[in-house]
Protein backbone atom coordinates (compact mmCIF):
# COMPACT_ATOMS: atom_id res chain seq x y z
CA UNK A 1 0.00 0.00 0.00
CA UNK A 2 2.33 2.80 1.13
CA UNK A 3 5.06 3.01 -1.74
CA UNK A 4 6.00 6.36 -1.93
CA UNK A 5 4.36 9.10 -4.15
CA UNK A 6 7.50 10.19 -5.18
CA UNK A 7 9.03 6.08 -5.97
CA UNK A 8 5.84 5.94 -8.42
CA UNK A 9 5.91 9.42 -9.95
CA UNK A 10 9.60 8.65 -10.99
CA UNK A 11 8.57 5.37 -11.97
CA UNK A 12 6.01 6.27 -14.37
CA UNK A 13 8.03 9.27 -15.63
CA UNK A 14 10.42 6.82 -17.02
CA UNK A 15 7.87 4.29 -18.69
CA UNK A 16 5.37 5.57 -21.08
CA UNK A 17 1.81 4.45 -20.94
CA UNK A 18 1.71 3.54 -24.72
CA UNK A 19 4.67 1.55 -24.69
CA UNK A 20 3.48 -0.74 -21.85
CA UNK A 21 0.42 -0.91 -23.73
CA UNK A 22 1.82 -0.98 -27.42
CA UNK A 23 2.39 -4.89 -27.17
CA UNK A 24 -0.77 -5.90 -26.43
CA UNK A 25 -3.00 -3.21 -28.52
CA UNK A 26 -2.12 -1.99 -31.66
CA UNK A 27 -2.35 1.50 -30.84
CA UNK A 28 -2.69 4.66 -33.49
CA UNK A 29 -1.92 8.00 -32.50
CA UNK A 30 -4.69 10.77 -33.01
CA UNK A 31 -2.83 14.13 -32.02
CA UNK A 32 -2.86 14.29 -28.14
CA UNK A 33 -4.40 10.62 -27.54
CA UNK A 34 -3.65 6.75 -28.64
CA UNK A 35 -6.70 4.48 -29.79
CA UNK A 36 -6.85 1.03 -30.28
CA UNK A 37 -9.13 -2.33 -30.00
CA UNK A 38 -10.02 -2.54 -26.35
CA UNK A 39 -8.05 -5.71 -24.95
CA UNK A 40 -10.70 -6.12 -21.73
CA UNK A 41 -13.86 -6.51 -24.60
CA UNK A 42 -14.98 -7.63 -27.81
CA UNK A 43 -14.53 -4.83 -30.38
CA UNK A 44 -14.47 -3.92 -34.39
CA UNK A 45 -14.00 -0.54 -33.89
CA UNK A 46 -11.10 1.29 -31.59
CA UNK A 47 -13.05 2.59 -28.34
CA UNK A 48 -9.63 1.93 -25.95
CA UNK A 49 -7.83 5.26 -25.72
CA UNK A 50 -4.73 6.19 -23.76
CA UNK A 51 -3.70 9.44 -22.27
CA UNK A 52 0.05 9.54 -22.07
CA UNK A 53 -0.54 13.34 -20.30
CA UNK A 54 -2.08 11.46 -17.14
CA UNK A 55 -0.47 8.02 -17.73
CA UNK A 56 -4.20 6.77 -17.97
CA UNK A 57 -6.33 4.64 -20.32
CA UNK A 58 -10.17 4.67 -20.68
CA UNK A 59 -12.64 2.22 -23.01
CA UNK A 60 -15.70 4.18 -23.97
CA UNK A 61 -16.83 0.76 -24.83
CA UNK A 62 -16.33 -1.43 -21.69
CA UNK A 63 -15.69 1.28 -19.31
CA UNK A 64 -11.96 -0.48 -18.22
CA UNK A 65 -9.97 2.65 -16.96
CA UNK A 66 -6.76 3.45 -14.84
CA UNK A 67 -3.43 4.52 -14.58
CA UNK A 68 -0.34 2.57 -16.24
CA UNK A 69 0.07 0.34 -12.67
CA UNK A 70 -3.61 -0.63 -13.51
CA UNK A 71 -3.48 -1.75 -17.32
CA UNK A 72 -0.37 -3.99 -15.88
CA UNK A 73 -2.44 -5.31 -13.17
CA UNK A 74 -5.50 -6.15 -15.66
CA UNK A 75 -3.88 -7.04 -18.69
CA UNK A 76 -1.10 -9.74 -16.59
CA UNK A 77 -3.49 -10.23 -13.91
CA UNK A 78 -1.02 -9.20 -11.30
CA UNK A 79 -1.48 -7.26 -7.63
CA UNK A 80 -0.80 -3.41 -7.04
CA UNK A 81 2.43 -4.14 -5.68
CA UNK A 82 3.46 -6.79 -8.58
CA UNK A 83 2.85 -4.35 -11.31
CA UNK A 84 4.62 -1.78 -9.85
CA UNK A 85 7.18 -4.15 -9.67
CA UNK A 86 6.86 -5.56 -12.69
CA UNK A 87 6.86 -1.71 -14.26
CA UNK A 88 10.39 -1.19 -12.11
CA UNK A 89 12.19 -4.17 -13.88
CA UNK A 90 11.03 -2.85 -17.02
CA UNK A 91 12.47 0.94 -16.35
CA UNK A 92 15.46 -0.95 -14.53
CA UNK A 93 14.57 0.80 -11.22
CA UNK A 94 14.77 -0.65 -7.75
CA UNK A 95 11.71 -0.90 -5.75
CA UNK A 96 12.33 0.27 -2.14
CA UNK A 97 11.74 -2.65 -0.57
CA UNK A 98 9.78 -2.26 2.90
CA UNK A 99 7.00 -0.92 3.76
CA UNK A 100 4.07 -2.23 1.98
CA UNK A 101 1.86 -4.64 2.78
CA UNK A 102 2.51 -7.60 0.22
CA UNK A 103 1.70 -10.86 2.10
CA UNK A 104 -0.89 -11.94 -1.18
CA UNK A 105 2.23 -11.33 -3.13
CA UNK A 106 4.71 -13.36 -1.13
CA UNK A 107 2.12 -16.43 -0.86
CA UNK A 108 1.87 -16.30 -5.12
CA UNK A 109 5.74 -16.48 -5.12
CA UNK A 110 5.73 -19.23 -2.49
CA UNK A 111 3.51 -21.01 -4.86
CA UNK A 112 4.98 -20.73 -7.76
CA UNK A 113 8.75 -21.65 -6.82
CA UNK A 114 6.78 -24.79 -5.06
CA UNK A 115 5.57 -25.56 -8.32
CA UNK A 116 8.75 -25.19 -10.02
CA UNK A 117 10.49 -27.79 -7.42
CA UNK A 118 7.65 -29.99 -7.98
CA UNK A 119 7.91 -29.77 -11.62
CA UNK A 120 11.88 -30.50 -11.22
CA UNK A 121 11.20 -33.16 -8.92
CA UNK A 122 8.34 -34.97 -11.20
CA UNK A 123 11.26 -34.57 -14.38
CA UNK A 124 13.76 -36.11 -12.09
CA UNK A 125 11.74 -39.25 -11.11
CA UNK A 126 11.99 -40.28 -15.09
CA UNK A 127 15.46 -41.82 -14.40
CA UNK A 128 14.83 -43.04 -11.46
CA UNK A 129 13.67 -47.25 -11.17
CA UNK A 130 10.40 -45.63 -9.59
CA UNK A 131 9.75 -43.63 -12.82
CA UNK A 132 10.13 -46.33 -15.25
CA UNK A 133 6.53 -47.19 -15.54
CA UNK A 134 5.99 -43.70 -16.60
CA UNK A 135 9.23 -42.96 -18.93
CA UNK A 136 8.42 -46.27 -21.08
CA UNK A 137 4.53 -44.68 -21.46
CA UNK A 138 5.36 -41.47 -22.44
CA UNK A 139 8.08 -43.19 -24.53
CA UNK A 140 5.66 -45.80 -26.27
CA UNK A 141 3.32 -42.33 -26.91
CA UNK A 142 6.25 -41.71 -29.49
CA UNK A 143 7.26 -39.32 -27.55
CA UNK A 144 11.49 -38.37 -27.54
CA UNK A 145 13.30 -37.40 -24.73
CA UNK A 146 14.08 -34.42 -26.35
CA UNK A 147 10.48 -33.62 -26.36
CA UNK A 148 10.22 -34.82 -22.40
CA UNK A 149 12.60 -32.56 -21.52
CA UNK A 150 11.50 -29.49 -23.50
CA UNK A 151 7.87 -29.82 -22.08
CA UNK A 152 9.49 -30.79 -18.44
CA UNK A 153 7.64 -33.39 -18.48
CA UNK A 154 7.78 -36.19 -15.96
CA UNK A 155 6.71 -38.64 -13.50
CA UNK A 156 4.51 -38.35 -10.41
CA UNK A 157 5.53 -41.84 -8.14
CA UNK A 158 3.16 -44.20 -6.97
CA UNK A 159 3.35 -42.88 -3.63
CA UNK A 160 0.72 -41.19 -0.66
CA UNK A 161 3.49 -38.29 -0.38
CA UNK A 162 7.05 -38.46 -2.08
CA UNK A 163 6.46 -34.88 -3.48
CA UNK A 164 5.43 -34.05 -0.32
CA UNK A 165 8.38 -35.47 2.00
CA UNK A 166 11.08 -33.80 -0.90
CA UNK A 167 9.25 -30.48 -0.60
CA UNK A 168 8.99 -30.62 3.02
CA UNK A 169 12.73 -30.96 3.18
CA UNK A 170 13.34 -27.89 0.99
CA UNK A 171 10.91 -26.06 3.67
CA UNK A 172 7.47 -25.88 2.36
CA UNK A 173 4.54 -26.30 5.09
CA UNK A 174 1.99 -28.92 4.29
CA UNK A 175 -0.27 -25.40 4.15
CA UNK A 176 1.94 -24.32 1.17
CA UNK A 177 1.76 -27.00 0.00
CA UNK A 178 -1.90 -26.80 0.02
CA UNK A 179 -2.54 -23.68 -1.38
CA UNK A 180 -0.32 -24.78 -4.03
CA UNK A 181 -2.67 -27.63 -4.95
CA UNK A 182 0.32 -29.98 -4.76
CA UNK A 183 -0.90 -32.40 -1.79
CA UNK A 184 -4.78 -33.33 -0.55
CA UNK A 185 -5.81 -33.07 2.62
CA UNK A 186 -8.00 -35.43 4.27
CA UNK A 187 -9.56 -35.62 8.03
CA UNK A 188 -9.94 -38.60 10.08
CA UNK A 189 -10.04 -38.79 14.07
CA UNK A 190 -9.83 -34.59 14.05
CA UNK A 191 -6.40 -35.11 12.64
CA UNK A 192 -5.34 -33.57 9.30
CA UNK A 193 -3.44 -35.95 6.83
CA UNK A 194 -1.99 -34.37 3.68
CA UNK A 195 -0.85 -36.33 0.40
CA UNK A 196 0.31 -36.25 -2.65
CA UNK A 197 -2.69 -35.10 -4.87
CA UNK A 198 -1.35 -36.77 -8.10
CA UNK A 199 0.34 -40.38 -7.67
CA UNK A 200 0.80 -42.32 -10.12
CA UNK A 201 0.75 -40.26 -13.07
CA UNK A 202 2.58 -38.67 -16.35
CA UNK A 203 2.65 -35.19 -15.60
CA UNK A 204 3.12 -32.10 -17.62
CA UNK A 205 3.74 -28.56 -16.45
CA UNK A 206 1.69 -25.70 -17.34
CA UNK A 207 3.49 -23.02 -18.07
CA UNK A 208 2.60 -19.24 -18.23
CA UNK A 209 3.94 -16.78 -20.57
CA UNK A 210 6.37 -15.43 -18.27
CA UNK A 211 7.76 -18.99 -17.91
CA UNK A 212 6.11 -19.64 -14.29
CA UNK A 213 5.12 -23.10 -13.88
CA UNK A 214 1.54 -22.54 -12.78
CA UNK A 215 -0.42 -25.70 -12.67
CA UNK A 216 0.19 -29.36 -13.69
CA UNK A 217 -1.59 -31.90 -15.78
CA UNK A 218 -1.23 -35.72 -14.63
CA UNK A 219 -2.75 -38.32 -17.01
CA UNK A 220 -3.12 -42.09 -15.82
CA UNK A 221 -1.02 -44.45 -17.98
CA UNK A 222 -3.95 -46.91 -18.53
CA UNK A 223 -7.80 -46.56 -19.42
CA UNK A 224 -8.55 -46.33 -15.75
CA UNK A 225 -10.53 -43.09 -15.11
CA UNK A 226 -10.41 -39.88 -14.32
CA UNK A 227 -8.00 -39.70 -17.50
CA UNK A 228 -6.32 -36.12 -16.55
CA UNK A 229 -6.44 -34.55 -13.26
CA UNK A 230 -5.17 -30.76 -13.43
CA UNK A 231 -4.33 -28.31 -10.93
CA UNK A 232 -7.96 -26.46 -9.53
CA UNK A 233 -7.23 -23.14 -9.24
CA UNK A 234 -5.14 -21.67 -6.94
CA UNK A 235 -3.58 -17.91 -6.50
CA UNK A 236 -1.39 -18.36 -9.47
CA UNK A 237 -4.16 -20.43 -11.73
CA UNK A 238 -7.23 -19.98 -12.72
CA UNK A 239 -8.89 -22.30 -15.26
CA UNK A 240 -9.92 -21.06 -18.75
CA UNK A 241 -7.03 -18.35 -18.87
CA UNK A 242 -3.99 -20.07 -20.20
CA UNK A 243 -2.91 -21.44 -23.43
CA UNK A 244 -0.66 -24.89 -23.31
CA UNK A 245 2.58 -23.89 -24.84
CA UNK A 246 1.93 -20.51 -26.26
CA UNK A 247 4.98 -19.26 -24.28
CA UNK A 248 7.02 -21.30 -26.53
CA UNK A 249 4.84 -20.98 -29.40
CA UNK A 250 5.23 -17.00 -28.87
CA UNK A 251 8.73 -17.49 -29.76
CA UNK A 252 8.54 -19.02 -32.87
CA UNK A 253 8.20 -15.96 -35.17
CA UNK A 254 5.10 -17.13 -36.95
CA UNK A 255 1.99 -15.59 -36.62
CA UNK A 256 0.13 -18.68 -37.32
CA UNK A 257 -1.17 -20.78 -34.31
CA UNK A 258 -2.26 -24.31 -34.18
CA UNK A 259 -4.75 -24.35 -31.78
CA UNK A 260 -5.64 -28.27 -30.44
CA UNK A 261 -8.13 -29.58 -27.78
CA UNK A 262 -5.64 -31.66 -25.74
CA UNK A 263 -1.91 -30.56 -24.30
CA UNK A 264 -0.93 -34.03 -25.96
CA UNK A 265 -1.77 -33.34 -29.55
CA UNK A 266 0.12 -29.86 -29.05
CA UNK A 267 3.35 -32.25 -27.63
CA UNK A 268 3.00 -34.40 -30.22
CA UNK A 269 2.85 -31.61 -33.02
CA UNK A 270 5.70 -29.70 -31.47
CA UNK A 271 8.01 -32.94 -31.51
CA UNK A 272 6.80 -33.20 -35.44
CA UNK A 273 8.21 -29.98 -36.39
CA UNK A 274 4.81 -27.53 -35.86
CA UNK A 275 6.48 -25.61 -33.31
CA UNK A 276 3.15 -23.20 -33.34
CA UNK A 277 0.82 -25.59 -31.45
CA UNK A 278 -0.59 -24.89 -28.71
CA UNK A 279 -3.91 -25.87 -26.76
CA UNK A 280 -6.24 -25.30 -24.46
CA UNK A 281 -7.08 -26.79 -21.06
CA UNK A 282 -9.53 -28.91 -20.60
CA UNK A 283 -12.13 -26.28 -20.67
CA UNK A 284 -13.92 -24.73 -23.63
CA UNK A 285 -12.42 -21.88 -24.96
CA UNK A 286 -12.97 -19.01 -23.21
CA UNK A 287 -12.74 -14.74 -23.99
CA UNK A 288 -10.15 -14.52 -22.13
CA UNK A 289 -8.19 -17.40 -23.90
CA UNK A 290 -9.50 -16.16 -27.46
CA UNK A 291 -8.01 -12.53 -26.35
CA UNK A 292 -4.67 -13.97 -25.14
CA UNK A 293 -4.39 -15.55 -28.74
CA UNK A 294 -4.97 -12.91 -30.94
CA UNK A 295 -2.65 -10.96 -29.11
CA UNK A 296 -0.07 -13.26 -30.68
CA UNK A 297 -1.30 -14.36 -33.69
CA UNK A 298 -3.30 -13.21 -36.62
CA UNK A 299 -4.42 -16.39 -37.85
CA UNK A 300 -5.86 -19.34 -35.74
CA UNK A 301 -6.06 -23.16 -37.20
CA UNK A 302 -8.69 -25.03 -35.32
CA UNK A 303 -7.17 -28.38 -35.47
CA UNK A 304 -9.62 -30.05 -33.18
CA UNK A 305 -10.87 -33.57 -31.91
CA UNK A 306 -13.08 -35.42 -35.01
CA UNK A 307 -15.58 -36.75 -32.36
CA UNK A 308 -18.75 -34.90 -31.70
CA UNK A 309 -17.32 -33.71 -28.83
CA UNK A 310 -14.63 -31.92 -31.00
CA UNK A 311 -16.92 -30.65 -33.27
CA UNK A 312 -18.86 -29.11 -30.77
CA UNK A 313 -16.33 -27.78 -29.29
CA UNK A 314 -14.99 -26.33 -32.54
CA UNK A 315 -17.88 -24.35 -33.40
CA UNK A 316 -18.32 -22.82 -30.28
CA UNK A 317 -14.51 -21.87 -30.49
CA UNK A 318 -15.12 -20.51 -33.63
CA UNK A 319 -18.05 -17.85 -32.10
CA UNK A 320 -15.57 -16.92 -29.68
CA UNK A 321 -12.30 -16.05 -31.90
CA UNK A 322 -14.44 -14.50 -34.87
CA UNK A 323 -15.15 -11.85 -32.29
CA UNK A 324 -11.68 -11.09 -31.79
CA UNK A 325 -11.65 -10.28 -35.51
CA UNK A 326 -8.46 -13.00 -35.85
CA UNK A 327 -8.36 -14.98 -39.25
CA UNK A 328 -9.83 -18.53 -38.25
CA UNK A 329 -9.19 -21.91 -40.57
CA UNK A 330 -10.63 -24.81 -39.22
CA UNK A 331 -8.55 -28.39 -40.32
CA UNK A 332 -11.17 -31.60 -41.60
CA UNK A 333 -8.89 -33.87 -39.50
CA UNK A 334 -9.35 -37.24 -41.39
CA UNK A 335 -8.05 -40.61 -40.66
CA UNK A 336 -7.64 -40.60 -36.98
CA UNK A 337 -9.29 -38.98 -33.70
CA UNK A 338 -6.90 -36.17 -33.18
CA UNK A 339 -3.70 -34.67 -34.42
CA UNK A 340 -1.65 -36.94 -32.11
CA UNK A 341 -3.10 -39.81 -33.45
CA UNK A 342 -2.90 -39.11 -37.45
CA UNK A 343 0.78 -37.58 -36.98
CA UNK A 344 1.79 -41.12 -35.36
CA UNK A 345 -0.22 -42.97 -38.01
CA UNK A 346 0.50 -41.21 -40.96
CA UNK A 347 3.06 -38.88 -40.12
CA UNK A 348 4.47 -35.19 -40.80
CA UNK A 349 3.68 -34.96 -44.34
CA UNK A 350 -0.32 -36.04 -43.68
CA UNK A 351 -0.53 -33.31 -41.48
CA UNK A 352 0.91 -30.54 -43.44
CA UNK A 353 -1.51 -31.60 -46.47
CA UNK A 354 -4.33 -31.41 -44.00
CA UNK A 355 -2.74 -27.82 -43.29
CA UNK A 356 -3.32 -26.65 -46.78
CA UNK A 357 -6.70 -28.09 -47.02
CA UNK A 358 -7.63 -26.21 -44.17
CA UNK A 359 -10.98 -24.13 -44.83
CA UNK A 360 -11.19 -20.89 -43.84
CA UNK A 361 -14.22 -19.96 -41.04
CA UNK A 362 -16.94 -19.08 -44.15
CA UNK A 363 -16.16 -21.99 -45.65
CA UNK A 364 -16.23 -24.22 -42.59
CA UNK A 365 -19.88 -22.83 -41.63
CA UNK A 366 -20.91 -22.82 -45.34
CA UNK A 367 -20.01 -26.52 -45.07
CA UNK A 368 -21.63 -27.39 -41.82
CA UNK A 369 -25.02 -25.85 -42.73
CA UNK A 370 -25.00 -27.48 -45.67
CA UNK A 371 -24.57 -31.16 -44.39
CA UNK A 372 -28.15 -30.18 -42.34
CA UNK A 373 -29.88 -30.39 -45.60
CA UNK A 374 -30.88 -32.81 -48.41
CA UNK A 375 -29.98 -30.50 -51.14
CA UNK A 376 -31.85 -32.69 -54.02
CA UNK A 377 -34.98 -31.13 -52.97
CA UNK A 378 -35.97 -27.79 -53.14
CA UNK A 379 -37.18 -27.45 -49.35
CA UNK A 380 -33.81 -28.54 -48.47
CA UNK A 381 -32.24 -25.77 -50.82
CA UNK A 382 -34.29 -22.76 -49.47
CA UNK A 383 -33.65 -24.25 -45.90
CA UNK A 384 -29.61 -23.93 -47.05
CA UNK A 385 -29.70 -20.99 -48.32
CA UNK A 386 -31.34 -18.82 -45.73
CA UNK A 387 -28.77 -20.27 -43.06
CA UNK A 388 -26.03 -19.90 -45.56
CA UNK A 389 -27.48 -16.02 -46.26
CA UNK A 390 -26.88 -15.76 -41.70
CA UNK A 391 -23.38 -16.63 -42.87
CA UNK A 392 -22.68 -14.37 -45.43
CA UNK A 393 -24.64 -11.18 -43.39
CA UNK A 394 -22.09 -12.05 -40.62
CA UNK A 395 -19.19 -10.19 -42.88
CA UNK A 396 -18.07 -6.87 -42.49
CA UNK A 397 -16.07 -6.69 -45.55
CA UNK A 398 -18.04 -5.88 -48.99
CA UNK A 399 -15.62 -7.71 -51.17
CA UNK A 400 -15.51 -10.67 -49.13
CA UNK A 401 -18.96 -10.98 -49.09
CA UNK A 402 -19.77 -10.56 -52.90
CA UNK A 403 -17.30 -13.11 -53.11
CA UNK A 404 -18.98 -15.72 -51.45
CA UNK A 405 -22.29 -14.78 -52.59
CA UNK A 406 -20.85 -15.25 -56.38
CA UNK A 407 -19.86 -18.85 -55.40
CA UNK A 408 -23.15 -19.34 -53.57
CA UNK A 409 -24.96 -18.37 -56.27
CA UNK A 410 -23.26 -20.79 -58.99
CA UNK A 411 -22.95 -24.02 -56.76
CA UNK A 412 -27.03 -23.72 -56.30
CA UNK A 413 -27.98 -22.10 -59.56
CA UNK A 414 -29.46 -19.12 -58.18
CA UNK A 415 -29.46 -15.07 -59.22
CA UNK A 416 -26.54 -13.99 -56.95
CA UNK A 417 -29.12 -10.71 -56.69
CA UNK A 418 -31.32 -12.60 -54.97
CA UNK A 419 -29.38 -13.48 -52.35
CA UNK A 420 -27.59 -10.36 -52.22
CA UNK A 421 -30.83 -8.48 -51.82
CA UNK A 422 -31.37 -11.44 -48.96
CA UNK A 423 -28.10 -10.56 -47.19
CA UNK A 424 -28.50 -6.76 -47.68
CA UNK A 425 -31.62 -7.04 -45.73
CA UNK A 426 -30.61 -9.04 -42.84
CA UNK A 427 -27.69 -6.61 -42.39
CA UNK A 428 -30.17 -3.55 -41.80
CA UNK A 429 -31.95 -5.47 -39.78
CA UNK A 430 -29.53 -6.40 -37.43
CA UNK A 431 -28.51 -2.60 -37.59
CA UNK A 432 -31.05 -0.79 -36.61
CA UNK A 433 -31.89 -3.24 -34.25
CA UNK A 434 -28.21 -2.51 -32.57
CA UNK A 435 -28.68 0.81 -33.16
CA UNK A 436 -31.88 0.63 -30.56
CA UNK A 437 -29.65 -1.06 -28.50
CA UNK A 438 -27.14 1.26 -28.25
CA UNK A 439 -29.86 4.52 -27.92
CA UNK A 440 -31.86 2.26 -25.31
CA UNK A 441 -28.10 1.87 -23.30
CA UNK A 442 -27.10 5.49 -23.95
CA UNK A 443 -30.93 6.81 -21.86
CA UNK A 444 -30.01 4.35 -19.30
CA UNK A 445 -26.55 5.79 -18.94
CA UNK A 446 -27.62 9.43 -19.08
CA UNK A 447 -30.55 8.75 -16.47
CA UNK A 448 -27.92 7.24 -14.29
CA UNK A 449 -30.26 4.03 -13.65
CA UNK A 450 -28.28 0.96 -13.45
CA UNK A 451 -24.91 1.94 -12.47
CA UNK A 452 -23.32 -0.87 -11.76
CA UNK A 453 -20.49 0.48 -9.84
CA UNK A 454 -22.79 3.30 -7.53
CA UNK A 455 -26.01 1.63 -7.52
CA UNK A 456 -27.47 4.36 -5.21
CA UNK A 457 -26.71 7.16 -8.19
CA UNK A 458 -29.65 6.44 -9.16
CA UNK A 459 -31.95 7.07 -6.80
CA UNK A 460 -29.83 10.35 -5.71
CA UNK A 461 -29.04 11.41 -9.33
CA UNK A 462 -28.71 15.28 -8.44
CA UNK A 463 -26.41 14.65 -5.53
CA UNK A 464 -24.47 12.10 -7.26
CA UNK A 465 -24.01 14.54 -10.36
CA UNK A 466 -23.23 16.97 -8.12
CA UNK A 467 -20.45 14.95 -6.29
CA UNK A 468 -19.02 13.73 -9.57
CA UNK A 469 -18.50 17.18 -10.68
CA UNK A 470 -16.29 17.95 -7.98
CA UNK A 471 -14.30 15.48 -8.21
CA UNK A 472 -14.16 15.84 -11.35
CA UNK A 473 -13.14 19.82 -11.07
CA UNK A 474 -10.62 18.55 -8.07
CA UNK A 475 -8.73 15.83 -9.90
CA UNK A 476 -8.44 18.64 -12.28
CA UNK A 477 -7.93 21.82 -10.75
CA UNK A 478 -6.37 20.56 -6.94
CA UNK A 479 -5.32 24.29 -6.22
CA UNK A 480 -8.92 24.96 -5.50
CA UNK A 481 -8.71 22.44 -2.66
CA UNK A 482 -7.15 25.18 -0.19
CA UNK A 483 -10.70 27.74 -1.01
CA UNK A 484 -13.56 25.22 -0.48
CA UNK A 485 -12.00 22.65 2.10
CA UNK A 486 -13.83 24.62 5.17
CA UNK A 487 -17.00 24.00 3.04
CA UNK A 488 -17.60 20.17 2.38
CA UNK A 489 -16.22 17.48 3.80
CA UNK A 490 -16.72 13.67 2.73
CA UNK A 491 -19.60 12.99 5.16
CA UNK A 492 -21.92 15.48 3.31
CA UNK A 493 -21.57 13.39 -0.02
CA UNK A 494 -24.43 11.28 -0.34
CA UNK A 495 -23.91 8.27 -2.42
CA UNK A 496 -21.63 5.80 -0.61
CA UNK A 497 -19.06 4.92 -3.67
CA UNK A 498 -18.23 8.73 -4.57
CA UNK A 499 -17.94 9.37 -0.89
CA UNK A 500 -15.18 6.86 -0.94
CA UNK A 501 -13.47 8.45 -4.10
CA UNK A 502 -13.79 11.98 -2.24
CA UNK A 503 -12.00 10.78 0.70
CA UNK A 504 -9.23 9.96 -0.66
CA UNK A 505 -8.88 12.72 -2.92
CA UNK A 506 -10.22 14.55 0.45
CA UNK A 507 -7.39 13.28 2.62
CA UNK A 508 -4.54 13.93 -0.02
CA UNK A 509 -5.23 17.18 -0.37
CA UNK A 510 -5.56 17.98 3.02
CA UNK A 511 -2.34 16.40 3.68
CA UNK A 512 -0.97 18.65 0.61
CA UNK A 513 -0.30 15.39 -1.54
CA UNK A 514 -0.93 15.19 -4.99
CA UNK A 515 -4.05 13.72 -7.04
CA UNK A 516 -2.49 13.06 -9.70
CA UNK A 517 -4.40 9.69 -11.23
CA UNK A 518 -1.87 7.12 -11.33
CA UNK A 519 -0.72 8.20 -7.84
CA UNK A 520 -4.20 7.26 -6.93
CA UNK A 521 -3.99 3.78 -7.85
CA UNK A 522 -2.68 2.12 -4.59
CA UNK A 523 -5.64 3.88 -2.75
CA UNK A 524 -8.20 2.79 -4.68
CA UNK A 525 -10.44 -0.52 -5.81
CA UNK A 526 -10.56 -0.99 -9.25
CA UNK A 527 -14.10 0.07 -9.50
CA UNK A 528 -13.45 3.40 -8.12
CA UNK A 529 -10.10 3.71 -10.15
CA UNK A 530 -11.97 3.14 -13.23
CA UNK A 531 -14.60 5.70 -12.00
CA UNK A 532 -12.07 8.22 -10.91
CA UNK A 533 -10.40 8.34 -14.17
CA UNK A 534 -13.55 8.55 -16.12
CA UNK A 535 -14.32 11.63 -14.28
CA UNK A 536 -11.04 12.96 -14.17
CA UNK A 537 -11.27 12.70 -17.91
CA UNK A 538 -14.31 14.19 -18.50
CA UNK A 539 -12.76 17.40 -17.24
CA UNK A 540 -9.87 17.37 -19.51
CA UNK A 541 -8.71 20.82 -21.15
CA UNK A 542 -11.65 22.59 -19.36
CA UNK A 543 -11.32 25.85 -16.90
CA UNK A 544 -13.14 25.56 -13.92
CA UNK A 545 -13.74 27.93 -11.16
CA UNK A 546 -14.20 28.02 -7.43
CA UNK A 547 -17.46 29.10 -8.30
CA UNK A 548 -18.82 25.96 -9.82
CA UNK A 549 -17.03 24.29 -6.69
CA UNK A 550 -19.52 26.16 -4.55
CA UNK A 551 -22.76 25.29 -7.11
CA UNK A 552 -21.66 21.73 -6.43
CA UNK A 553 -21.25 21.65 -2.73
CA UNK A 554 -24.38 23.50 -1.94
CA UNK A 555 -26.50 20.73 -4.32
CA UNK A 556 -24.67 17.94 -2.19
CA UNK A 557 -25.54 19.86 1.19
CA UNK A 558 -29.23 20.32 0.14
CA UNK A 559 -29.61 17.04 -1.20
CA UNK A 560 -27.67 15.27 2.21
CA UNK A 561 -29.88 17.35 4.37
CA UNK A 562 -32.62 16.09 2.65
CA UNK A 563 -31.68 12.75 3.52
CA UNK A 564 -30.53 12.98 7.07
CA UNK A 565 -34.24 14.80 7.51
CA UNK A 566 -35.63 11.58 6.70
CA UNK A 567 -33.94 9.85 9.73
CA UNK A 568 -34.32 13.09 12.89
CA UNK A 569 -35.61 10.45 15.08
CA UNK A 570 -31.93 8.56 14.66
CA UNK A 571 -29.83 11.73 15.56
CA UNK A 572 -28.31 12.44 18.92
CA UNK A 573 -29.42 15.91 20.39
CA UNK A 574 -26.00 17.57 19.67
CA UNK A 575 -26.38 16.00 16.21
CA UNK A 576 -30.20 17.33 16.23
CA UNK A 577 -28.87 20.98 17.21
CA UNK A 578 -25.94 20.65 14.38
CA UNK A 579 -28.45 20.36 11.99
CA UNK A 580 -30.07 23.68 12.86
CA UNK A 581 -26.72 25.67 13.21
CA UNK A 582 -25.87 24.43 9.15
CA UNK A 583 -29.09 26.55 8.32
CA UNK A 584 -31.13 23.82 7.29
CA UNK A 585 -34.25 24.63 6.36
N1 LIG B 1 -9.24 -33.38 -19.99
C1 LIG B 1 -9.36 -33.25 -18.63
N2 LIG B 1 -9.93 -34.24 -17.89
C2 LIG B 1 -10.39 -35.38 -18.48
C3 LIG B 1 -10.29 -35.52 -19.87
C4 LIG B 1 -9.70 -34.49 -20.61
O1 LIG B 1 -8.95 -32.25 -18.07
N3 LIG B 1 -10.92 -36.34 -17.73
C5 LIG B 1 -8.63 -32.28 -20.75
C6 LIG B 1 -7.13 -32.40 -20.82
O2 LIG B 1 -6.57 -31.09 -20.64
C7 LIG B 1 -6.87 -32.88 -22.21
C8 LIG B 1 -8.06 -32.34 -22.99
O3 LIG B 1 -9.11 -32.23 -22.07
O4 LIG B 1 -5.66 -32.37 -22.67
C9 LIG B 1 -8.47 -33.15 -24.17
O5 LIG B 1 -8.99 -34.39 -23.77
P1 LIG B 1 -8.84 -35.69 -24.67
O6 LIG B 1 -9.17 -35.37 -26.10
O7 LIG B 1 -9.56 -36.81 -24.01
O8 LIG B 1 -7.29 -35.91 -24.49
P2 LIG B 1 -6.16 -36.44 -25.46
O9 LIG B 1 -5.22 -35.34 -25.69
O10 LIG B 1 -6.67 -37.15 -26.65
O11 LIG B 1 -5.50 -37.46 -24.45
P3 LIG B 1 -4.80 -38.84 -24.78
O12 LIG B 1 -4.24 -38.74 -26.15
O13 LIG B 1 -3.75 -38.92 -23.73
O14 LIG B 1 -5.84 -39.88 -24.63
MN1 LIG C 1 -5.24 -38.18 -27.92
Amino acid sequence: MAISDEYIQRLLNTVDIESVVSPYVNLRRRGRVFTGLCPFHNEKTPSFTVYPETNSFYCFGCGAAGSTINFVQKIENLDYVEAIKSLSQRAGMQMPEDGYDDSLSKRRMRILSANREAAKFYNSILSEPRGEKVLQYLLGRGLTLKTITHFGMGCAPDSWDDLKKHLNSMGFSNEELYEANLVSRSEKNGKILYFDRFRNRAMTPIIDLRGNVVAFGGRVLDDSKPKYINTSDTLVYKKGRDIFALNFAKNTGSTQLILTEGYMDAIALYQYGFKNAVAGLGTALTREQAQLLSRYADEVVLAYDADEAGIKAKNRAIEILSSTGIKIRVLNLTGGKDPDEILRKYGRERFLSLLEGASNDIEYKLLAQREKFDLSTPNGKLEFLREAVKVLADLDGAIERDIYISKLSEEMNVSKDAIQQQVNELRSKRKRYKERERVRELKRESSGEGDRLNPARNVNLRAAKAEERLITILLNSPEFFGKISQSIRPEDFVTDFNRHIFTVIYNRLSEQRSVDLPLLTGDFSDDEMSRATKLSLQGRGTAYTVAECNDCINVIKQESDKKTGVKLSELSNEEFLNLFKKGNT
